[in-house]
Order: C-alpha cells, then structure tokens, then sequence
C-alpha cells in the first residue's frame, strides 16, 4: 500500500519538475513581450521576430518581407538563396507549409500567410555570449530552441513551431592555423578554423586557393552543422573518409548556457557524441578545426549509360538484372580507386533519363564515375570487363545499350563545379536509404538482390516512376578511419560501400489535406521499403541526413550500439531537453505535432 502511494506522489512531483509540452504562446507561462524584449537588451538587439519571406506574396505583406514576391517567386527552388534567411527552410512542409509563394509546391490560397510551423523569434547570433543568454533563457523557460545553419535539412531539423531558433549564418570564421597544437599530443597540425555558420563552398574555396581538399559534400551551399554532426559524404569520402572523422576541436554552447571546448583532452564525451551523434541535439556548435589534404593533381571522370533497347518485357528484364550484376560489382571497384555516383531510375524518369522511345518497366541506370591521380585507360581497364560482364549476361546487345567514356576532366576545381548539383530546395519530400556493404551486394543471391532491387524502385506513380541515388561514398577511406577519429559515427558506415538513397513515396500535402497528413501517408508508402531493407541488411542502418526520419528503427538504423551512450551525454548536455529533432537521440519520449504545433512528452 505505502511504496504505491510513495511511487505515486514521486512521480507527480518528477512530472512537474519535467512539464509535459513545451511552452506555446497560447500558454499563460509564454514571456510578455517586455520579457522578450529584455531578452533582446540583452543580447546586443539581435532578436529577430520571424519574418516569413514569403510575406511579401499575401495581401498587405502581413510580416513585412522586405523581398518582392517576384523575387521569392523565382528563387524558391533554388538552395542557396533559401539558407540566406533568417526563418527558411528548404522543405518548408516541415514547417506546416506555413507561408509560401504562390507557385511553390504545397501552396493553398486558403493557407494564408502565418508563423504557424516556423519559429516565433530567432537569433541572429554574432557571438558565443549572445547565444548563450538565449539558449539559457529559454530553456529556462521550457521554450523549444532549434538551430539553423542553412536550413539545408531534408528532414526539418532546423526549424520548430513556437521555438527560439539560433540562426548561425553571421559566425563566418574561416582562417588556416598550419601550427595548431593538438590537445593531447602537442603535434602540431595544420588546420582550418570555420566558423558554424560557414558553407562548405567557400571553405573549399580557400582550401583550393591554397592546393588543398576538404571533405565538403557535392554541394557547395552544405553547411557545416548538420553535416559533420550527422556524419558528411562527400567526392573524397572513399579516399579519406568522413567530415565527422576530419574534426579535432568543437566550440559548443550548451543549453545550460556554458561555452565550452569539445576536444580530445576536454568534454571528450561530448566531443565524441558531436562527431556523427546527431545535429541539433547536444548544443550549439559555434566553430569547427578541421583537418585537410593536398588536392589531387588530376580528376579522371567517366560515364556509363546502361538503358533497355525498347518497351519489350525481355529488355526490362535484363535491365534489372544489369542494375544488380553492376551495383554489385561497385565495391571491387571502389577498392581499386574509383568513387562517383549512381543513378537508377524508372518509368517516365527512366524514358527521359535514358532518351528512350518506349515506356519501359525496367530501369535505366546512369553512373558518373571518378578518381584522382590517375588516368582515362586505368579507369577503362576497371570498368570495361564489368560492362561486357554485364552484356555477356544479358546475351549479347539485343536488349540492352550500354555504353561507356572517360576523360580527363582536369583539376578538382573543374570537377567540383562539374558535379556540383543543382541546389533545388522548395520540393516536398520523404526518402528512404540505406547503407549497403558486401554482405548486401555480394553475399546476397542474385534472385534476392533483384527482389529488393525492384521494391527499393517503388514508386507511388510507377507511371511516372521514380530514381534512386546511390552513393559511392564508403569503402576504403572510410573504413581505414582511425578509431580514434570516428566519433559518435554509425558503425555500420565502416563495413558500407554503397548509400543508397530511395524516393518514390509521394508527399503531397493540398491532396493529403496538410502537411501532417501527407509527411504521414508517405512514411506508411515507406513502410514497404523499410521492412525490406531490415530483411536484406539486418546489420546496416542509414545515414541519418538522408533517411526516412519516421523509420520506427531510427535508434538501431541511424545510432546503432552508440544509442544508449548518446541518451547519456544528451542528459548530461541538454539536461532541459530543450533541444529536440525528428528522430533525434530521445525523441521518443516526445511527440511533435506538426498539425498543432505542440511538442509534448509521450
Ligand atoms: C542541396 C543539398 C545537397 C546535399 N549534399 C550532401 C552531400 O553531398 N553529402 C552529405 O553528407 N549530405 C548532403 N546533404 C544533406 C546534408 O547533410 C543535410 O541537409 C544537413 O542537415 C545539412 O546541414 P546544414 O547545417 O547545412 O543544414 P541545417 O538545416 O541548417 O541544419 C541541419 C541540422 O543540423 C543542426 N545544426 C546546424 N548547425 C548547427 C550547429 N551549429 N550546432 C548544432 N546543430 C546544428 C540543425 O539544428 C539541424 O538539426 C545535402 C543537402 C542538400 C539540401
Ligand atoms: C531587438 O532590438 C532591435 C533593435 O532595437 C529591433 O530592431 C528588433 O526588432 C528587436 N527584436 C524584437 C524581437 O523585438
Ligand atoms: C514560379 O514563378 C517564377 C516566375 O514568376 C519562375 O521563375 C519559377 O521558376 C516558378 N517556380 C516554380 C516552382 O514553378
Ligand atoms: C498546420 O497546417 C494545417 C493545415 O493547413 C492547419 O490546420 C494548422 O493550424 C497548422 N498548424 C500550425 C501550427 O501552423
Ligand atoms: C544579422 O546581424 C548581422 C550582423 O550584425 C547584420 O549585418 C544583419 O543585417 C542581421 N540580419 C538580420 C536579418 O537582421
Ligand atoms: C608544445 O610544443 C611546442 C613546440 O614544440 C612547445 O613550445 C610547447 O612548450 C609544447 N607545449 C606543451 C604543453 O608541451
Ligand atoms: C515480364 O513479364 C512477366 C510475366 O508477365 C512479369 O511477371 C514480369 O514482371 C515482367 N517484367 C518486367 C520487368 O516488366
Ligand atoms: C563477371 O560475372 C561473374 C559471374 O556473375 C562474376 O563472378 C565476376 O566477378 C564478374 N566479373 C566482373 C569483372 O564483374
Ligand atoms: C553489339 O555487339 C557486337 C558484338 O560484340 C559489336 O560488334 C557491336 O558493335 C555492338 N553494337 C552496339 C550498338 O553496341
Ligand atoms: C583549374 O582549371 C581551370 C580550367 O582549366 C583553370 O582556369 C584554373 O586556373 C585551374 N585552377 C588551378 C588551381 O590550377
Ligand atoms: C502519375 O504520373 C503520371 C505521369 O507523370 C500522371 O499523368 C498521373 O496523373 C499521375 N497519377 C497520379 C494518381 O498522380
């Protein structure tokens, strides 16, 4: 009878000392506005009320965006332009859609023009102390914070409804120190020193100017947050692995409001949880050192087409069979020096991808390849025997085209911009990945790896079909990480080869209803997929920062067996849990409603 009482009146009082939701500003605990603004008196004037960019296209601006719609109208797609401001981000259905211009995807008239999903009040944070008063202040305060470097995220991470969000963009350090010394070792190394809300572009910029490489991604606007923290694929990944593998000292501010140093001698855990762990749940990273290499002297590129002949049922066949003999033949050549990217696609993406005359039910695969320091006939000799491999399976060229070239294509400043992408933002979307080693792509029967193959493929329109992404972006260097440097990384990233990326599932949220609804249908479409990729891969898991974020095995597919130390050092860090992401470390003691906004413990 007693120890039931005595639990009881316990865990009344823990529930009060940990409250259930997240402050709204229907909430009578909300701070007036003479509380925010002695916020803002506080941190130099830099509290931003959200303004929506899209304002400027809804009657009477109702926020005051100081961009014409015409402006916004043109730009939305496009990446780069969204990561400048304040509040955007570039899959704004995560932020419930909440003001868009007229042609961008998701837009309803009878939507309006509202804060809605996006944070209420930002940062424009210029130093560490300034960030520090915010984030303690509102934790104090059980306010949601967020942090936003570009608002690249695929999956929101960077915003939230009723939250403080830091906005990094102004802390803009980027210099070289060749003589840093290493905190543990005294070696001295020679580092860049960037600033969290730098982009990746103009690290490699200067990087390049002074004949090095860093480990950016294939798109120069990535910036560095959430991609060192969820880990950071990029062209020289297989040669020297991850961003995350490429840090040795992280500034951090944390919740708590306590500037700290993340390296080898100090806040080791921290450190350790910041390099792979996760973005946008430990603290707020406010400058990165990062190591650098010398930058290849030469890029060697080549291109495969691989498409069926016609519309005939034979040629869709040996189509598949082809996309299986390849990406299976991905990791020996990986191993011989070649990286790149793979694209498979299906249906009317297939017919215009492979400049077909017929619809086809098989699929047509593109593959770029690269590699450094070599030559076009090196490539060739690697890459020829695969492809005859594969039209001597299909008997002969009948049913299939396949076709191959490789070229020099000069310096890595010319490559770079050569496979640097088109930077689209403003789409709605939701992926489903997986990373893929031997064991998937060599020790699996052929029969099965077609099978999973064609439900990867899925699509929600097989009319219009859809593509898959498969990355080139593990094997050796990766895998030679040291152990020292590999952080809070998945360790399923050392035995992968492959990061294979999987659209398809349809995020459509004017025929959904909203954006709940439809970020909702797409994940059940993905269910499929994800119960697939369990069966063939049990012991992989994703990258974090291009996977299904309502994966229902998020802590065994994006942590792994570093989980349970993750939850740890998150307590330790964000002991007010103010910090929270979609299938975050801890997520799962919380529901995020995107319908009404409310973030509330389950
Ligand atoms: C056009 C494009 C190309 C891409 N190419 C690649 C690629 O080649 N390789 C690859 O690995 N990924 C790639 N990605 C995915 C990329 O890794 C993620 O979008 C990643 O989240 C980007 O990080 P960000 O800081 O730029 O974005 P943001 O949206 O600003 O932030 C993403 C997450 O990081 C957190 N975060 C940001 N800054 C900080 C900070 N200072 N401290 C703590 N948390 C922070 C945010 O809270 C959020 O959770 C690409 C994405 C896009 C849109
Ligand atoms: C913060 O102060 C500056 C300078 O007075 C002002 O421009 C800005 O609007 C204030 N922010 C908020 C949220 O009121
Ligand atoms: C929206 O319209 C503008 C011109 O007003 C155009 O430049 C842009 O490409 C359009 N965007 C989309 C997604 O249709
Ligand atoms: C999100 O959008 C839906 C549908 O438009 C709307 O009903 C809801 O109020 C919005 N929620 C927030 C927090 O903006
Ligand atoms: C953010 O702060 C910087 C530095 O003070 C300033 O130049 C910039 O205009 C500010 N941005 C906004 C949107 O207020
Ligand atoms: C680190 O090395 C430098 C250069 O050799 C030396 O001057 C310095 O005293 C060393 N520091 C420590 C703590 O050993
Ligand atoms: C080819 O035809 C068979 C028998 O009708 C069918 O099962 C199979 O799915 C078809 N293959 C493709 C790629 O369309
Ligand atoms: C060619 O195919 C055979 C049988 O499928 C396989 O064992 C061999 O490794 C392949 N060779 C290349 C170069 O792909
Ligand atoms: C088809 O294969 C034959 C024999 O290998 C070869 O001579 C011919 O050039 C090929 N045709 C095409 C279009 O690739
Ligand atoms: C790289 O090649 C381009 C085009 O040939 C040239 O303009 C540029 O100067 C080269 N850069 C370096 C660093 O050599
Ligand atoms: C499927 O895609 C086709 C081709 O893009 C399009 O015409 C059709 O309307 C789509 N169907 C649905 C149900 O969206």
């Amino acid at each position: 009878m007693w120890p039931a009482i005595v639990s009881a009146l316990f865990l009344a009082a823990t529930a009060s000392a940990s409250p259930t939701c997240k402050v709204t500003p229907y909430d009578a605990a909300w701070p007036s506005h003479a509380d925010w603004a002695a916020l803002n008196a506080s941190i130099n004037h830099q509290l931003l009320s959200t303004v929506p960019v899209a304002s400027s296209c809804w009657a009477g601006n109702p926020f005051g965006s100081s961009v014409s719609c015409s402006a916004v109208k043109e730009d939305w797609a496009n990446a780069a332009w969204q990561s400048r401001f304040p509040e955007s981000i570039d899959y704004p259905v995560y932020a419930n859609n909440s003001c868009l211009p007229p042609n961008a995807s998701g837009y309803l008239a009878e939507r309006g023009c509202t804060i809605g999903g996006m944070p209420q009040y930002i940062v424009n944070a210029t130093s560490e102390e300034q960030i520090a008063t915010a984030v303690k202040w509102a934790s104090e305060r059980n306010i949601r914070i967020v942090i936003k470097g570009t608002g690249h995220d695929l999956n929101g991470r960077s915003s939230g409804a009723f939250a403080l969000s830091i906005w990094t963009y102004h802390l803009r350090k980027l210099e070289r120190n060749s003589a840093w010394r290493h905190p543990t070792t005294n070696a001295s190394e020679d580092v860049y020193i960037v600033g969290s809300g730098q982009q990746w572009g103009n690290v490699l910029n200067l990087a390049l100017e002074q004949g090095r490489v860093v480990t950016t991604g294939q798109d120069p606007s990535v910036g560095l947050g959430g991609y060192i923290q969820g880990g950071g694929h990029g062209p020289i990944s297989r040669t020297y692995g991850l961003a995350a593998s490429h840090v040795l000292q992280m500034r951090v501010v944390t919740t708590t409001g306590q500037i700290l140093v993340a390296n080898d001698a100090e806040n080791q855990d921290l450190f350790w949880a910041l390099r792979g762990g996760g973005p946008g749940l430990y603290g707020v990273v406010t400058e990165y050192v990062i190591r650098h290499h010398p930058v290849p002297y030469n890029v060697i590129m080549g291109n495969v087409l691989i498409a069926p002949k016609d519309g005939s049922n034979a040629s869709a066949e040996r189509s598949w069979d082809a996309a299986v003999r390849h990406l299976s033949a991905l990791p020996d050549l990986m191993d011989a020096g070649l990286a790149g990217a793979c694209m498979v696609a299906t249906g009317e993406m297939a017919t215009s991808f492979g400049s077909l005359r017929e619809f086809t039910t098989g699929v047509v695969i593109k593959q770029v390849f690269w590699s450094f320091n070599s030559t076009p006939a090196a490539m060739e000799a690697l890459v020829n025997p695969v492809l005859a491999n594969i039209t001597q399976a299909a008997g002969g060229n009948n049913s299939l085209t396949v076709s191959f070239s490789a070229s020099n294509s000069g310096n890595y400043t010319s490559f770079y911009s050569a496979i640097s992408g088109s930077e689209v933002a403003g789409g709605e979307s939701l992926v489903s990945s997986r990373l893929l080693g031997r064991a998937e792509l060599n020790d699996t029967p052929f029969y099965k790896q077609k099978e999973y193959l064609k439900i990867a493929m899925g699509s929600q329109n097989s009319t219009a079909g859809t593509y898959a992404t498969v990355g080139l972006q593990g094997g050796p260097g990766v895998r030679n990480t040291p152990a020292e440097a590999w952080g809070a990384l998945l360790p399923a990233w050392r035995s992968a080869y492959l990061h294979f990326i999987s659209n398809g599932a349809t995020v459509d949220s004017v025929a959904a209803g909203s954006p709940k609804l439809a970020l909702e249908s797409a994940a059940r479409f993905n269910e499929a997929k994800e119960r697939m990729w369990r069966e063939w891969s049990p012991n992989s898991g994703a990258y974090m920062n291009e996977a299904n974020p309502y994966d229902s095995n998020f802590k065994h597919d994006f942590y792994g067996a570093n989980y349970d130390r993750l939850v740890q050092v998150k307590a330790k860090y964000d002991p007010s849990e103010s910090l929270f992401v979609l299938s975050g470390v801890g997520s799962d003691k919380w529901d995020y409603d995107l319908d009404s906004g409310r973030l509330c413990r389950n």
